[in-house]
C-alpha cells in the first residue's frame, strides 16, 4: 500500500446520494465508483444495505456492490482498495457480505436521532450491532463505526461531548477498527470541535483511531477539518462535489466536498494519492447526472479555469 499522509474515505456513493429523491441506475453509480478509484480514491463507500423503504436511493445497493466486485474478480487493478457499505444490522450485514470488503455500524451519540434514524434506542442499537460484530469476526470482515450528532442534533438542543465519547469507546470495545465522527447536521465550529477532540482523548480515544465527517450546512467543515489536523487526526470522510445529506437530519447539506479538502490538505504537503483533477472530472460527471449544482468551490473554480 502506498504510503499517504491522509486516508480520505470517499463517501459520494453511500452519504452523497442517500438522499436522492431518485435512485440513481445501478450502472451510473458503478461508473462512479469506478472513476473514483480511476482518481486515486482507495476507500469508498459504495452503498447501504438498508430499508428500501426507509432510504429508497439506496436500494440498489446490493446490485452495485456485486457488479464492483465481479469487476474486481476479473482482474482489474484496485487490490488497494477497500469497497465498504453500511450495514445497520445482522440481515444488512449477510446481504453486504461476500461482496464487500468492509462494512460499517452507524450509532447515534443523541437518543432522538437513534430512534428517527434507525428505529431503536442507542442501547438497542448496541444489542443488534453486537450480532453484526459475531458475523463480521467469523467472516474476518473489518468493521467501521459510526457516531452521528457529535456536534448537535436535529432532534435534540444539546448532544454532551461525554455522550460522544461513551458511545465512541462502546464501539471501539467492542471491535471497530475506527470511529468515524459525524457532524450530522454540519452545526460544529472550530472550538466546539477542538474541545470534543479533547474530551474523547481524556477519555482514552486514542486519535489514531478516528475519522471525523463533516457535513458542511454551515460552511464550517473544512475549518473544522484544520482544527481536527491539529489534534492528530489523519482520517477524513468526504464526499465527490459535496454530494449528500441525511433524509432524517432535515436541512442537513452534504458532506464537505473532496475536491475542496484535497486543495486543502495538498496545499498544506500532505498527501492523499487523490488526484484533484480527476476528482474535478468525477464530480462534474455526477453532478450532471443528477442535473444538480456541484457543491465543490474547488470543482467550480478549477471547471472554470
Ligand atoms: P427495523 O428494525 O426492521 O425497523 O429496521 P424499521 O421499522 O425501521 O424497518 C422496517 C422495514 O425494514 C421492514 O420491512 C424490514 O424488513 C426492513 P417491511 O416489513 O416494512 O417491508 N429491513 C431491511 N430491509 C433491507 N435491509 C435491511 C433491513 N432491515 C430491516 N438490512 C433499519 C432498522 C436500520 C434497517 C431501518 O430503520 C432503516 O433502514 N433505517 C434507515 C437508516 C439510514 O440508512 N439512515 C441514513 C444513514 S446514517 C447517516 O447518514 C449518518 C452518517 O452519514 C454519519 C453522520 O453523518 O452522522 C453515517
Ligand atoms: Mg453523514
Amino acid at each position: 500500500r502506498r504510503e499517504i499522509d491522509i486516508k480520505i474515505v470517499e463517501v459520494g456513493p453511500r452519504d452523497g446520494l442517500q438522499n436522492e429523491m431518485c435512485m440513481l441506475p445501478t450502472e451510473t453509480k458503478v461508473s462512479l465508483v469506478k472513476k473514483l478509484i480511476e482518481a486515486g480514491c482507495k476507500n469508498i463507500e459504495s452503498g447501504s444495505f438498508v430499508s428500501p423503504k426507509r432510504i429508497p436511493a439506496m436500494a440498489n445497493s446490493k446490485e452495485v456492490c456485486m457488479i464492483l466486485n465481479n469487476w474486481r474478480n476479473e482482474g482489474n487493478t484496485c487490490d488497494d482498495v477497500i469497497l465498504s457499505a453500511l450495514t445497520p444490522n445482522l440481515r444488512g450485514f449477510e446481504d453486504a457480505k461476500g461482496i464487500v470488503d468492509e462494512v460499517a455500524i452507524f450509532a447515534s451519540a443523541s437518543e432522538l436521532f437513534s430512534q428517527k434514524n434507525i428505529g431503536c434506542s442507542i442501547e438497542e442499537s448496541f444489542v443488534r450491532f453486537e450480532e453484526v460484530m459475531t458475523a463480521a469476526k467469523e467472516a474476518r470482515i473489518p468493521v467501521r463505526g459510526y457516531v452521528s450528532c457529535i456536534l448537535g442534533c436535529p432532534y435534540s438542543k444539546h448532544v454532551p461531548p461525554t455522550s460522544v465519547a461513551d458511545v465512541s469507546l462502546r464501539l471501539l470495545e467492542m471491535g471497530c477498527y475506527e470511529i468515524s465522527l459525524g457532524d450530522t447536521i454540519g452545526v460544529g465550529t472550530a472550538n466546539k470541535t477542538k474541545n470534543l477532540l479533547k474530551v474523547l482523548k481524556e477519555a482514552g480515544v486514542d486519535s489514531s483511531r478516528l475519522a471525523v465527517h463533516f457535513h458542511d450546512t454551515f460552511g464550517q467543515a473544512l475549518s473544522n477539518i484544520y482544527v481536527s489536523l491539529e489534534e492528530d487526526i489523519r482520517v477524513i470522510d468526504s464526499s465527490v462535489a459535496g454530494l449528500g445529506g441525511c433524509p432524517y437530519a432535515t436541512g442537513a447539506s452534504g458532506n464537505v466536498a473532496t475536491e475542496d479538502v484535497l486543495f486543502l490538505l495538498h496545499g498544506m504537503g500532505l498527501s492523499t494519492g487523490i488526484d484533484l483533477n480527476k476528482m474535478v472530472d468525477v464530480g462534474h460527471f455526477i453532478t450532471d447526472h443528477l442535473g444538480i449544482t456541484n457543491k465543490s468551490k474547488c470543482g467550480t473554480a478549477l471547471l472554470a479555469k
